[in-house]
C-alpha cells in the first residue's frame, strides 16, 4: 500500500486575512510515495509554506492535511512521532548540521533520539553515509566538509529511518550547478533503491524535468 500525502481545499494566509490575500488559496493536491513531485512558482508564491504543510509544521487556516486519508488536525502525539520519524524526512534548504558532533555522529541523531543502541545506529549511519558518498569523510568533524557535502549528510540523516517521503526544501539552491546536479541525481538514485516519495521545492527547470510531477503555484 503506498502511503499518501493529501492537501484538500487548503488555504493559508500570513496577515489574518485582513487584506484578503492568501498564501495559498483553495489548494488540492495529492502524493503518493511510489512518485517524485516537484513544487515551482516565483519566489514567495508558497512553496515553503506548502511544504511545511505537507510535513505538518504549520496547520492550514481552512482545508484538511490527510495522512493516509485520516485528518491530520486530529492526530494524537502518538501519531504525530510516527508521522515525523516513519512518513517524512525533511532536508531544509541550509545543511543544520551539528558542528561539534562528527558526520557520522550527525548521521544518527535521529535514531539516537529514538533510543535505538549506538551500535545499531553507527551501523545504519555507516551505510547511508555510503550511499551518499561520504564512506571516507564519515569521521572528520562536519566543520571540515562543504556545503554540498553537508547537504548529502542531511540527506543521509533525513533517510535514518526509511520515511515514506522525502521532503526537500530547494536543496541545491546554495550549490554550484555541477554540485547541484550531482545532488539531484542522488537523490533519485535514493528515491529508486528505497522507494521513498520525493517531494521538492525547486525553481530549477532542468530538476522540474526530471521529476515525475510538476505542481506550479502563481503568486496571489
Ligand atoms: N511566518 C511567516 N510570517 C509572515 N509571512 C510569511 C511567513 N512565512 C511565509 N510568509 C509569506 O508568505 C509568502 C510565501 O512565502 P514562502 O516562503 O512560502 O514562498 P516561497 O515560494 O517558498 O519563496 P522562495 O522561492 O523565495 O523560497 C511570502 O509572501 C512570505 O513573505
Ligand atoms: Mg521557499
Amino acid at each position: 500500500m503506498p502511503t499518501i500525502i493529501e492537501a484538500r481545499n487548503v488555504y493559508k494566509s500570513f496577515n489574518n486575512n485582513t487584506l484578503g490575500t492568501f498564501v495559498l488559496e483553495n489548494i488540492s493536491l495529492t502524493f503518493t510515495n511510489n512518485k517524485t513531485y516537484t513544487l515551482t512558482g516565483p519566489s514567495g508564491s508558497g512553496k515553503t509554506t506548502l511544504l511545511h504543510m505537507l510535513a505538518l509544521l504549520i496547520k492550514p487556516d481552512k482545508g484538511t492535511i490527510y495522512i493516509d486519508e485520516q485528518d491530520s488536525a486530529f492526530f494524537s502525539a502518538q501519531q504525530k512521532m510516527v508521522f515525523f520519524s516513519n512518513t517524512i524526512g525533511l532536508v531544509f534548504q541550509q545543511p543544520y548540521v551539528i558542528p561539534e558532533l562528527s558526520v557520522v555522529e550527525n548521521c544518527m541523531l535521529p535514531g539516537i533520539i529514538q533510543q535505538k543502541t549506538k551500535e545499531e545506529c553507527y551501523k545504519k549511519a555507516l551505510n547511508l553515509l555510503a550511499d551518499v558518498e561520504l564512506s571516507a569523510q564519515a569521521h572528520l568533524p562536519v566543520k571540515a566538509l562543504s556545503g554540498g557535502q553537508q547537504q548529502r549528510i542531511t540527506l543521509a540523516r533525513a533517510l535514518f529511518n526509511n520515511p515514506a517521503f522525502l521532503l526537500l526544501d530547494e536543496p541545491t539552491g546554495s550549490l554550484d550547478s555541477k554540485t547541484a546536479s550531482h545532488i539531484i541525481d542522488l537523490i533519485l538514485h535514493l528515491h529508486n533503491t528505497y522507494k521513498t516519495g520525493i517531494i521538492m521545492c525547486t525553481h530549477d527547470q532542468k530538476t522540474v524535468a526530471l521529476m515525475d510531477h510538476c505542481v506550479t503555484l502563481e503568486h496571489n
